[in-house]
Parts: C-alpha cells; structure tokens; sequence
C-alpha cells in the first residue's frame, strides 16, 4: 500500500456468523463479554458451528484486501456477512462508518444494487442471455433505459477485452471469458466497493495468471475498495495490499505480503506460507530504513522493486540503495546488508524443506 493516511472504507467489528439450532442464544444485546476461543469452544462442544469467530479488520479506501484460508475456513460466510446476504449472529459492519445492521432492507438492497459489486466463483451468468444483456442486467434492474444501460455494458465489455463477443451467448465463451463476463457486469453498477470471492479458481493455470494481471490492470485504473478471496496463496500474495488468513472461523492474522512471510504470527502461518519466495514476496520498500541524515547513494531502486530484482545489482557490487519517499515522505536507504539477511533466511528454509 503505497498512501499514508486513508479513508476507512470498510469496517467489520467482531463480526460472529453460528450456525446451528439458536445461535442467538449465545449473544446478547450487550454484546459477548467472554473470550472468542472460549465461546467458539463451547459452541462447538453444543453442535453449533461457529462459521466466522470475531472477525474484525478495516479495508482503506482503495485497497486490495485479500482473505484467504483453506475450504471450509468461513471465507465465503465471511464475505457474504460483509453486504448482509448473509446475517451475522454478532458485530457491526460499518460502510464509510455507516452501521450496516441499522438500514432497511429496502436500503439494503438499493446498496447492493449501487455501492457494491460481487464476483463469484461459479461465473454465474444468465445462460439465455447475450454478453451484451448480461453485463447490461444489473442496470435494467436498477430500471436505466435501455440505450444508456447498452452503451455502459458494451464500455465494460470493452474494458475487460471481449468486444466483438456482445452477441455471443455464455456457453459460446471460454472459462476465463465467462469470468471476464462477470467481472465487466459487476462492474457495470460501478461499485465502490468490490467483492471478489474466488473469482479465478475455476480457471487453469496459466488463463487464471493472465486474469489476475487482466485484474491489477484494471484495479490501477479504477481504484476500486476490493476484498478478494483466494485459497491460492500465489495469488493472495500477488494481488493483496494486504492480507488476512483465517483458520476455523478465525482471523489468525492480518499483515502485508511481506509482514506475513517475515513474521507469521504462529505455526500454522508459516507452514502455510513456507513456500512463498521470500525475495519475491518482500520488496525493497518493506526493508528501507531512515536515512537519518546519511549521504543518499546514486543508486535508487523504487519501493515496490522485489529484492529477487535487487540481487543483480548487488552482484555487481552497488552496496547501498536509495528508495524514493512517495508524496511527500523522504527518501530511505536499503542497505545490501538487509537484502543479504532475508537471502539467508530464504536459504535456511530451503535447507530446512
Ligand atoms: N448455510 C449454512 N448452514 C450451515 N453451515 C454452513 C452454511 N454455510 C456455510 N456453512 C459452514 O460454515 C463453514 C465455513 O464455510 P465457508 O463456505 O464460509 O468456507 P470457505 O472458507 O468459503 O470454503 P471454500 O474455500 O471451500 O469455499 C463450513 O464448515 C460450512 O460447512
Ligand atoms: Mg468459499
């Protein structure tokens, strides 16, 4: 994340999601006063399962937050909690600190409709329309003439790379081209605030890299609050601002890419994070440190450069690095001594495999 101080444009707060026979029965409108790990205990112990277990995190206006986790971890209960198309049993979401288990159901619906935009995984596209009426949908709901909601859906379907596909149906396009379907139509609304859960896991490989990218293109241009769910940990780490990782319900820890790698909060993490390259993952940004007054070297190397970059450069003997400030920041020094310190690191680990 590159800007210092930002808008909170999505907050959840000890948001709980049981399911089972009375779920309310374990909340109180004075809110729960016992420990989370306690209470999901018990819960469990009494054949409710506690989906999400006090979930709470913020999303900055512009962001990519990422959650990811294994099947089952409650990403999916999780994202659908966050626009109320699933009710939370506990906790508060705010939208732009607007307390979203106070609107209307009719104010609800006029949110989803406007402010937020969902991918699914599934593609989920109307089979017995065209591209053209299905990226145009949402707008007809919304009830926009028909001229204007065509000449916004055929500027998304362009946007995403399909024109000339408007009067193709569904089944006439690949997966990844049927992704591109869903993602130009639930940008059509264009939604502040964007939820992708799972959109590329569908696809192979090599189609869900060129997504992913098509993805980042996209998100540059439109700068869009997104919370995106993956289970692929490549593709977390490549796409998050930052990242949150969940077991059992649980939110077990919340970090940039590189915080995550450098420090994982318990075992769990780091196994799971074991193969992420560490000179990869860790850019030159997350290792500069004040100058403090130091000569600044001719050298620069920009913040978002990974450290695998660096290594030709430090081969041939450059020993100090200047990272330019952003805005109005200073600029910092990286000195081949840290890069050296997380190249043995990675070292270790790969000894250790
Ligand atoms: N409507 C429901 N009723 C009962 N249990 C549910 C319901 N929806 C989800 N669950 C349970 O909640 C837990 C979390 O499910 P969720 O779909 O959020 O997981 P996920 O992390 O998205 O997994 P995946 O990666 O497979 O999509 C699972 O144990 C699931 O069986
Ligand atoms: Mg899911």
């Amino acid at each position: 994340m590159s800007k210092a101080v930002r808008e909170i444009k999505l907050a959840c707060r000890n948001v709980w999601k049981v399911y089972g026979r009375r779920p309310a029965y374990y909340f109180d409108s004075r809110g729960y006063i016992i420990e989370p790990d306690v209470l999901a205990e018990r819960l469990r112990a009494e054949a409710h399962l506690p989906a999400v277990v006090d979930a709470t995190f913020e999303v900055a206006t512009g962001e990519i937050f990422v959650i990811m986790g294994l099947s089952g971890s409650g990403k999916s209960t999780l994202v659908r909690c966050l626009s109320r198309l699933v009710e939370p049993s506990a906790g508060e979401i705010l939208l732009d600190g607007r307390d979203l288990s106070k609107v209307s159901g009719k104010e609800l619906i006029e949110l989803r409709r406007h402010a937020m935009g969902m991918v699914f995984q599934n593609f989920g596209l109307l089979p017995h329309l065209t591209i053209l009426g299905n990226v145009a949908f949402p707008l007809k709901i919304q009830g926009k003439p028909v001229k204007e909601r065509e000449a916004r859906a055929r500027e998304m379907i362009a946007l995403v790379g399909l024109e000339g596909r408007e009067t193709s149906f569904p089944h006439q396009l690949s997966g990844g081209q049927q992704q591109r379907v869903g993602i130009a139509r639930s940008l059509a609304v264009g939604p502040e605030l964007w939820f992708l859960d799972e959109p590329f896991s569908a696809l192979d490989p090599l189609i869900r890299r060129q997504m992913q990218d098509e993805f980042l293109r996209l998100q540059r241009m439109l700068q869009k609050t997104i919370v995106f769910i993956t289970h692929d940990m490549a593709e977390a780490f490549r796409l998050a601002d930052r990242l949150a990782i969940m077991r059992a319900g649980k939110i077990v820890q919340i970090g940039r890419p590189a915080d995550i790698v450098l420090n994982p909060a318990d075992d769990y993490v780091a196994q799971f994070t074991e193969d992420m390259p560490l000179l990869r993952v860790i850019k030159a940004g997350d290792l500069a440190a004040p100058a403090n007054g130091a000569t600044m070297p001719d050298e620069s190397v920009a913040a978002g450069a990974s450290l695998e970059d660096l290594i030709p450069r430090l081969a041939s003997g450059i020993g100090a690095f200047t990272v330019p400030g952003e805005g109005a920041s200073p600029p910092r020094l990286l000195g081949a001594g840290s890069v050296l310190a997380v190249l043995e690191r990675e070292q270790k680990r790969r000894t250790r495999l």
